[in-house]
């Protein structure tokens, strides 16, 4: 099976996770504020690499963001589109080479896809080029209990590989994933 027709086959069932569905209020109030803190005022543009069925890009644009998500499950997409397309665009694309306009992103923002990309560094450069001026990088990702992921230590590198500086924060509370966890997961923000 080709990485698409499998994240086409978990969108099914993908925002049954607190943190992919953010169902509960709790939860979702917790990423809200994660989000807030470290964005730049609304309104600004946001690229949302990889976005799934399109959670944070709803949660975004109900904040006043312009929200473009991109994901290459077009089963992902559909969804995305069900859920936020009223107030945010989506277009289906290879997260490691985005189908969007470069130096015009006040945000980039990538959840739990930098690990998944062949090459996260060569990824990593082409989500920078998207960054207008004084724009910001923030990436969630983890180093989780299944063994795939990124370390923290990991994440941080490529981002300062770029040449950029990056602030790690880790992500413990279970507020965020509905449950305790008991293993690594964090915020990586370079601005
Ligand atoms: C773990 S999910 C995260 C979804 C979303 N960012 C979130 O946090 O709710 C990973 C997402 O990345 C997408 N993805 C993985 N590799 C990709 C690629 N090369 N190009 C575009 N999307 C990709 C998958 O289709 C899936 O929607």
């Amino acid at each position: 099976m080709s990485d698409i027709e499998t994240w086409d086959r978990e969108a099914e069932t993908f925002d049954e996770a607190a943190d992919h569905g953010l169902a509960d209020p709790e939860c979702r109030a917790a990423w809200r504020a994660l989000l807030l803190e470290h964005l730049p005022s609304a309104p600004a543009r946001v690229a949302d690499l990889g976005c799934g069925t399109g959670t944070l890009a709803l949660l975004l644009a109900e904040e006043g963001y312009a929200v473009e998500g991109v994901d290459f499950s077009p089963e992902m997409v559909r969804r995305a589109h069900d859920k936020a397309g009223h107030v945010a665009t989506f277009v289906e694309g290879d997260a490691a080479e985005p189908p969007l306009a470069v130096a015009s992103y006040d945000v980039v923002l990538s959840r739990h896809v930098l690990w998944a990309m062949p090459s996260p560094a060569a990824a990593l450069e082409r989500w920078i080029a998207l960054l207008a001026p004084a724009g910001r990088l923030l990436l969630v990702e983890g180093n989780w209990s299944t063994g795939a992921g990124l370390s923290a230590e990991q994440t941080v590198a490529l981002v300062r590989g770029t040449g950029r500086g990056a602030e790690l924060r880790r992500l413990p509370e279970p507020v965020y994933w509905g449950r305790a966890i008991d293993d690594d997961r964090y915020l990586v923000t370079s601005t």
